[in-house]
């Protein structure tokens, strides 16, 4: 029985020197210590002993088991860090490789030169506001003193969408009179709306079916038009620098009285002429006036008491001046080689 014990012990430390990987070891485990392995076959042998012998022999063979055991645990542990270390040189991250360049994006120019007026204008104490894109005629054109039939609709090739009922705004002026009516006529407004309008216009480099504009509204008490030109002052100086000079022209709108056209001084030749002012040493950057007196009545605005002025920039012409770009198709085409012309530093 002792030999037996011996050559088997001898078996499986040959055996288990020779192992190098961990199926294997599993293997030897089942083998030698499973129920149809020798350990058992001579633990069931016992039985025909004499009580002594099984004594001593039960006490071997329970030496020889635990002893396999722990060797066959400690090759185990020695097997999974072996595979564990492998895994990770495998994994192991080149920190000196060069980095894959990720290219970073710039503002729109169009939203930038929008952000640019509302942070001024906020600055003065204007609120930003929102209207509808689908708009009632009733504040596209009623409300601002343009009725049904009146010949200054036309100017506007405004997009119906039913009859003379529902339409895609063709100005963002439907805004003043929304916010007028909130303010219930007691209130002092500032309000600036940015947002999309929309026009029949054929697509070409000066005209788009879809563009932007950029509408303010101040109404309180003894306003003149010498606030509107202050305003409007302060407003090109910051887009156009400083030695921006700025200038009212008479103009015509049915919601304004008076309505002026506003220019800034041409920056590309500094008033001398030139071919961006078409020789004249001034651009046109907006429309603006003192809120027509029915204006601020149909939206609850006593004309007696209140006065205020309004004035609409388009902001692609804005945009287009300050940054010289030729095509205001340009903004929504989405052409890369466009759009990536203006990268951060030009911008900000
Ligand atoms: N809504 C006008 C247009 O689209 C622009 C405009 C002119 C807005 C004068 C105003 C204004 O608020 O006072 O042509």
């Amino acid at each position: 029985m002792k030999e037996k014990v011996n050559s088997i012990q001898n078996e499986i430390e040959q055996e288990l020197n020779k192992v190098t990987d961990l199926k294997e070891l599993n293997d030897i485990r089942t083998r030698y210590l499973g129920k149809k392995g020798p350990i058992a076959e001579l633990s069931s042998s016992l039985a025909s002993l004499s009580i002594e012998e099984k004594k001593e022999f039960g006490a071997i063979l329970n030496n020889l088991k635990t002893s396999v055991n722990s060797k066959i645990d400690s090759i185990k542990n020695k097997l999974e860090m072996e595979e564990l270390n492998k895994k990770l040189e495998s994994e192991k991250i080149d920190i000196s490789l060069p980095a894959t360049k990720i290219p970073v994006g710039a503002p729109n120019i169009l939203e930038r030169v929008v952000e640019e007026i509302e942070e001024l204008l906020m600055s003065m104490g204007y609120d930003v506001v929102d209207g509808p894109e689908i708009e009632e005629d009733k504040f596209n054109f009623e409300m601002l003193n343009i009725p049904k039939g009146h010949p200054a609709r036309d100017a506007q090739d405004t997009f119906y969408i039913e009859d003379e009922k529902i339409l895609l705004r063709s100005q963002t002026s439907p805004v003043q009179a929304r916010t007028m009516l909130k303010g219930e006529g007691k209130t002092p407004i500032r309000m600036i709306c940015p947002g999309k309008t929309y026009r029949r216009d054929d697509d070409d480099a000066t005209h788009s079916h879809q563009f932007m504009q950029i509408e303010g509204l101040l109404v309180d008490k003894d306003i003149s038009l010498s606030d509107l030109k202050g305003t409007f002052d302060v407003i090109a100086k910051k887009l156009f620098g400083e030695d921006c000079k700025t200038r009212f022209r008479p103009s015509y709108y049915q919601f304004t009285e008076p309505s002026v056209e506003t220019d800034i001084s041409c920056f590309a030749c500094k008033g001398t002429g030139c071919s961006l002012c078409k020789n004249t040493g001034w651009i046109t950057v907006s429309g603006a006036g003192m809120v027509h007196p029915n204006v601020l009545r149909n939206c609850g605005y006593d004309p007696e008491v209140w006065s205020g002025f309004a004035f609409g920039f388009g902001a692609e012409r804005l945009a287009m001046l300050k940054y010289g770009i030729n095509d205001i198709r340009a903004f929504y085409q989405t052409d890369l080689r466009e759009v990536n012309t203006f990268d951060r530093k030009d911008v900000d």
